[in-house]
């Protein structure tokens, strides 16, 4: 394979150009074929819903190649399905499930070269998008969308990467609103933890940890990713929240925390809790687990390990969810997806 020459055990959480993205259009109702194009740019109406009133929903996933060669992604269906109800949330059009995964599996196979090696760490990050292309002035549901589908090789999304990171307790900005659009993958929610995640860095931390907006208690979660905590006892909690994303990755995880004996519960964390956790991570596609180092809460810091060493329960739950996508574990459940040949 005529790969190109990137140092892929070092790579950042950032876009670099590829072969082909692919594109879809939505107009009179239907979807068309969608087409594969070189071009990094789209031409777009001035009066674009997108631009004006925020109609745009996302989604990430990665490809990667496991340990025997195959070319594969993990968990396409649920993204897919993630991505209807992102949509339909703020009325644009959906792609249907089926041709979301063809999607993806045309475009990762045009760029089979920009899938990193085996053992590098590195994988190639899948981003969908779909986008209200047609014009309105006044605030209405576009009557034109483009589906979009981008791929770009990354590494660690922390730059740190399998490393602790230290959050702080966000309780001045929200993020979402309690019966907002939280719970969906649309661009507005990320422009809104701009300032929170800005403020963060330059106050030497890593990124924030949200409290539920309404009553300032309960833990939501971190920026990019969903949080769970390790209690002293070694059960696997994480929030319960209507205004957090549903996280493919914690789904998964809460699967084989079941398997490891760790009785996974999804329920309310208050914030005073963070104190009797034995260790704690954030959870995503980008962050994969990233070990929780610290937090902190006003005046108040937990630690969960010392140095840069990942707490024990993140070892064994980072070991077993990358084993299943590396192909080095068994894919009991059917997570995995070789790319054909299109
Ligand atoms: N929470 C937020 C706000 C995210 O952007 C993401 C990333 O997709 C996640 C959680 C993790 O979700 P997933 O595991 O499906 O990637
Ligand atoms: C992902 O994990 O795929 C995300 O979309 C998070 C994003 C902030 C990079």
């Amino acid at each position: 394979m005529d790969r190109p020459d990137l140092d892929w055990a070092h790579l950042d959480f950032g876009y670099r150009k590829t072969d082909y993205n692919i594109r879809y259009t939505w107009r009179d109702g239907e979807w068309d074929e969608g087409v594969l194009t070189p071009d990094e740019t789209i031409p777009i109406h001035i009066a674009a819903t997108c631009l004006h009133y925020g109609q745009e929903a996302f989604e990430g996933l990665k490809a990667y190649e496991q340990v025997n060669g195959d070319q594969v992604v993990f968990r396409v269906d649920e993204n897919a399905r993630r991505m209807k109800r992102s949509c339909e949330k703020i009325f644009m059009a959906a792609p249907p499930e089926e041709m979301f995964i063809e999607a993806v599996f045309r475009v990762v196979d045009a760029n089979r070269r920009f899938i990193p090696p085996y053992g590098t760490g590195a994988s190639l990050y899948v981003r969908p998008l779909v986008i209200g292309t047609g014009p309105q002035v006044g605030v209405k549901p576009a009557e034109e969308y483009m589906f979009l589908v981008l791929v770009t090789p990354v590494g660690p999304y922390f730059k740190t990467g399998f490393k602790p990171v230290h959050l702080v307790v966000e309780d001045e900005y929200d993020r979402a609103a309690p019966d907002g659009v939280g719970d969906v993958k649309v661009g507005g929610n990320y422009a809104a933890g701009l300032r929170a995640t800005l403020r963060a860095k330059q106050a030497g931390y890593t990124e924030v940890l949200y409290l539920d907006a309404k009553e300032k208690k309960y833990i939501d979660e971190s920026g990019p990713a969903n949080f769970f905590g390790i209690t002293k006892d070694g059960q696997y909690v994480t929030p319960e929240s209507h205004s957090i994303l549903p996280s493919i990755t914690n789904k998964s995880l809460i699967t084989l925390a079941g398997e490891m004996g760790m009785n996974p519960e999804r329920r309310k964390i208050h914030v005073e809790e963070i104190f009797g956790f034995r260790d704690a991570g954030c959870c995503g596609t980008a962050a994969v687990i990233t070990p929780v180092g610290s937090i902190t809460w006003h005046d108040r810091k937990v630690e969960y390990v010392t140095g840069d060493v990942p707490g024990e329960d993140c070892t064994r739950l980072y070991e077993a969810l990358t084993g299943i996508q590396l192909g080095e574990r068994e894919d009991k459940y059917g997570w995995i997806r070789k790319i054909p040949e299109m």
